[in-house]
């Protein structure tokens, strides 16, 4: 008896709970359903609103990306251009903002600057060596271009002394050639009177002559030792 009455309390007991579970059903869902039919909605804008932050993440991502990257890049031209200079010190000027984004032009400390050159006056050596020293300083010796360029660089230069530009004719053709290529114009040329007067003499030197009391050019032979002038475009920063 006490078995059966167990057996029957089990049964009971499992047949309410079955019957529970299946009754239940029809109320869960029912209490499911509404969830469900406000959830549609609400991930809906949860989501909406999780996409927008996400896009908007992505997007300043992308702009900080891009930022840092020209800034790299930027810097690197800079470090760039600076390890190709040879020189340790840069004195710079503030200049118009004609160039986009380089504001400052520099030149090599105890150079002096015209225009947007920069020019050094060398000591004395060989036509050759002069030209080597000025290209290990990633400069060429002088090449005039203007009749205000010669005047501004003869300011500086020593009376007594003769220096060598980057003018030669070293075939010794009268073909004469400026160091950087830049091509022989006879129009404007500044030779003394009289220049230049030797087949044999195929290096240029600028120098002073007290008759008539100016600076001008003079065909010498390349083997003399003579002071002379470097000349690089200014470096921008
Ligand atoms: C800068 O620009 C102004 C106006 O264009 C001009 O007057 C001035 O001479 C310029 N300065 C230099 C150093 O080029
Ligand atoms: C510049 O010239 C001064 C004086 O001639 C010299 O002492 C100095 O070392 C030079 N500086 C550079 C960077 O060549
Ligand atoms: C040569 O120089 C003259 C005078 O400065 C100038 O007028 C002329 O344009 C120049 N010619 C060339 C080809 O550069």
């Amino acid at each position: 008896m006490n078995s059966e009455i167990t057996y029957a309390e089990v049964r009971f007991n499992n047949e309410p709970k079955s019957s529970g579970a299946k009754s239940e059903p029809p109320s869960a869902p029912k209490e499911k359903t509404n969830p469900h039919k406000s959830d549609p909605s609400f991930p809906k804008l949860l989501l909406a609103s999780l996409l927008i932050l996400l896009l908007l993440l992505a997007i300043s991502f992308l702009i900080a990306f891009i930022f840092f990257f020209q800034k790299c890049s930027h810097i690197h031209k800079e470090k760039k251009t600076l390890k190709d200079i040879p020189h340790t010190t840069l004195e710079c000027m503030k200049e118009n903002l004609t160039m986009e984004d380089k504001a400052w032009s520099c030149c090599p400390k105890n150079w002096t600057s015209f225009s947007s050159n920069c020019y050094f006056i060398s000591t004395e050596a060989v036509w050759d060596d002069s030209e080597k020293k000025c290209s290990s300083m990633k400069a060429h010796l002088l090449v005039i271009n203007t009749k205000a360029e010669q005047d501004f660089i003869t300011q500086k230069l020593d009376k007594n002394s003769a220096y060598y530009v980057g003018l030669s004719d070293l075939q010794g053709k009268n073909s004469w050639q400026w160091v950087d290529q830049t091509p022989y114009n006879e129009s404007a040329t500044f030779w003394h009177s009289g220049e230049p007067s030797d087949r044999n003499e195929h290096c240029v030197i600028l120098n002073f002559r007290s008759l008539p009391r100016k600076w001008g050019w003079n065909d010498v032979v390349c083997n003399q030792r003579q002071r002379s002038i470097c000349k690089m475009m200014k470096i921008y920063l």
